[in-house]
């Protein structure tokens, strides 16, 4: 089969390196792919969110599969756009994937469809909002309604925070149109999880549990990224807390978005904190989480591909889904600076050594005309380890990435050894 996954940081190069492994792909593509894709798959070099192009190139090129992976095309409805042009499609359409898109829609379907999640008021108005988290304890959530990068949530530890954020959304414009409509939750207490599961429309499958770790600095200090690394499974996530959450939280969510006429097709990522009252929903995603994927697909000891194709098909029930009896760790090496500003295009040497002990996932990397891999994001690579245990997995994580180097390289030292809340 001729296939293209859609998007270029680490998550891509996971998904283009496990369908890599699947007899049934002969042609492999990635739009835009990195540095590191490229020596898997053929780059194409179109952005992830050009729906038109995407759609036209694929068409041109006759593919038979194409994995949209990222939020934002996700949300314009590529796979829609795809499906409709004859071309089979992995994702959530448009109707589905406005359970990450809007999260005033995750939580009034939390609400109907009594999921677990922190009671919260929408708005729009900033007088409204203001009176409201007036009346609140502290901290507080307040959280952009539309999809912003990642940036979208504050918690305000006080109040004159609180009203800044408030005052920043809905007058500042400071998410745009994602910020015109907030969310104010209350604050959980916990530890988080997060588990992917693959999704039919009515078959859900848990993957590996994970944990990611958001904030730049170790401590879970500091700013808000996309994510500093992540590990799996997730300590403290039992079977029993496992049952629970299928029971509670999966299996509902399935069912309540079907029962809606959205059914959700793709991977459900099911952002979870276990609080003293229970496991609860802190957010839905409508992917694959990044850097999860590349710590969870590390585990799959099944043909990705297969497992793709069921999803869309409605057929996933039919699926033997098989992961290592092992434990995993990514650790993210980003660009000093991230998430604010950083420098780009930085010669990274290592590579080949540190690929003997782990698979290096590239995220901000390019490849030059030359064939050197330079820095070309604020997270550049995923170095993600396997092992027996998850104290190995992240020791083996640490060696491998000792030998990487660039210029303003930067990681935590905690990543698997802190659980951050
Ligand atoms: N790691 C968080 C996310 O992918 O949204």
């Amino acid at each position: 089969m001729k296939v293209l996954v859609v998007g270029g940081g680490g998550r891509e190069h996971a998904l283009v390196w496990a369908l890599s492994k699947s007899p049934k792909v002969n042609e492999l593509y990635c739009a835009p792919g990195n540095g590191g894709i490229a020596q898997l798959a053929t780059c194409v070099d179109l952005k992830a969110t050009d729906v038109d192009g995407i759609v036209a190139w694929a068409s041109a090129n006759a593919m038979d599969f194409v994995v949209v992976a990222p939020d934002d095309p996700l949300a314009l409805g590529m796979v829609d756009a795809l499906e409709a042009a004859g071309i089979p499609a992995f994702g959530p359409r448009r109707n589905a994937a406005v359970i990450e898109a809007s999260k005033s829609f995750s939580k009034q379907l939390m609400a109907q469809y009594h999921i677990p999640t922190a009671a919260c008021q929408v708005f729009t108005e900033r007088d409204a909002a203001l009176d409201y988290v007036r009346s609140q304890p502290l901290p507080i959530v307040i959280k952009a309604d539309g999809l912003a990068l990642g940036k979208g949530v504050i918690i305000a530890d006080t109040l004159a925070e609180a009203v800044e954020a408030v005052e920043d959304m809905l007058d500042g414009g400071k998410f745009g149109d994602a910020g015109r409509k907030i969310v104010i939750e209350a604050y959980m207490t916990g530890p988080e999880v997060t588990v992917l599961a693959f999704c039919d429309g009515t078959h859900l499958v848990p993957m590996p549990s994970s944990r990611d770790h958001k904030r730049a600095l170790n401590g879970d200090q500091g700013p808000n990224t996309g994510g500093m690394g992540a590990i799996s499974p997730a300590p403290g996530y039992t079977g029993q807390m496992a049952g629970r959450c299928m029971r509670e939280i999966f299996l509902p969510t399935v069912a309540a978005m079907a029962a809606e006429g959205r059914p959700f097709q793709g991977v459900l990522y099911f952002g979870l904190m276990l609080t003293p009252e229970g496991p609860k929903v802190v957010e839905y995603n409508a992917r694959f989480g990044d850097p999860e994927c590349q710590a969870v697909l590390s585990l799959l000891d099944s043909d990705l591909l297969e497992i793709l194709l069921a999803c869309r098909s409605g057929t996933l029930d039919q699926v033997d889904i098989r992961w290592k009896d092992a434990a995993s760790c990514c650790l993210v090496l980003a660009s000093g600076g991230y998430p604010g500003a950083y420098g780009k295009g930085y010669p990274i040497s290592g590579l080949e050594e540190a690929g003997r002990t782990a698979t290096v996932f590239h995220a901000g990397t390019v490849q030059t005309p030359e064939g050197e891999v330079v820095t070309s994001g604020g997270r550049v690579l995923g170095v993600t380890a396997v092992a027996g245990t998850l104290e190995e997995a992240i020791d083996r994580a640490y060696q491998s990435a000792a030998g990487i180097s660039f210029t303003n390289r930067y990681c935590r030292d905690d990543i698997g050894r802190t659980s951050p809340n």
